[in-house]
């Protein structure tokens, strides 16, 4: 269970880049945040992973609000794909993804395991694609290596921020059909951004939808589609639904 309430961050220059915003997701259910460039959601994102201090808020995972613990043990239970992969460039595809199993101490044969089956996971031939740097790899190849990344310590919170944008349909459906799994058959929470709103329907239980830092609607896609709160929902929604029919 992922919960957040009054979550707000200012930044110097005074921007309420997230502005007093509440939500809960229940363990095991994949919350979709969508909403136009610059509205706040990598933003919340970074708060709830703690790489970034919210300067009002509170943030639980499961019974443990965050500032209980520190932010090394917090983030051991959050897999996090940052927006456009976010790879170090000076490590291969397998040490990228071992990052911090390595930090933890892992021993080496399981480390090896287990990014061997991440790379079939993910559809990268790891004799090929293991010892490869992250300029030697196409955008959506880099972006399936941050989501390898995040999976590395099966943790079971993960947050995701636009993780299928450079991916073309075919890939993407496979990285969706994936995450459905993960979410299915091992309870993980999941937070994904999208600027997609049929990617959001598609996998998400409950949908928020933000505007200038605030939540302008949350809940499911039937929510959205027979009562969309504002026309600016209505715009988002009917979009869609002209994009579904063409
Ligand atoms: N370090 C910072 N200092 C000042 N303002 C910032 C900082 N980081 C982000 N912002 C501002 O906060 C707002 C929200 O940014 P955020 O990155 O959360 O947007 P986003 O919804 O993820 O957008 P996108 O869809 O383009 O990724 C933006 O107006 C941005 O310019
Ligand atoms: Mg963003």
């Amino acid at each position: 269970m992922i919960k957040v309430e009054g979550l707000t961050k200012v930044y110097d220059s005074d921007i309420r880049a997230v502005n007093d915003i509440s939500f809960t997701i229940p363990k095991g259910k994949i919350a979709c945040i969508i909403g136009t460039s610059g509205c706040g959601k990598t933003t919340t994102l970074k708060m709830i992973n703690r790489l970034i201090e919210p300067s009002e808020g509170k943030i639980w995972i499961d019974d443990k609000e965050c500032h209980e613990m520190d932010a090394v043990h917090w983030r051991r239970r959050i897999g996090y794909v940052i927006q456009k992969a976010g790879l170090l460039p000076h490590l291969t595809v397998r040490e990228n993804i071992e990052l911090l199993a390595k930090i933890i101490k892992r021993p080496k044969r399981e480390r090896l395991k287990r990014s061997n089956e991440l790379l079939e996971m993910i559809d990268l031939d790891p004799s090929e694609f293991a010892t490869r740097y992250p300029i030697e790899l196409s955008g959506g190849q880099q972006q399936r290596v941050g989501i390898a990344r995040a999976l590395m310590e099966d943790p079971p919170v993960l947050l995701m921020d636009e993780p299928f944008g450079a991916l073309d349909p075919i890939t993407r459906n496979t990285m969706h059909e994936e995450v459905l799994h993960l979410n299915s058959k091992l309870g993980k929470t999941f937070v994904i951004v999208t600027h997609d709103m049929e990617e959001a329907f598609k996998l998400g239980d409950e949908i928020l939808l933000m505007d200038k830092g605030e939540i302008v609607q949350k809940g499911s896609k039937e929510d959205f589609i027979n009562h969309p709160k504002n026309d600016f929902v209505e715009a988002f929604v009917t979009q869609q639904l002209n994009r579904d029919n063409l």
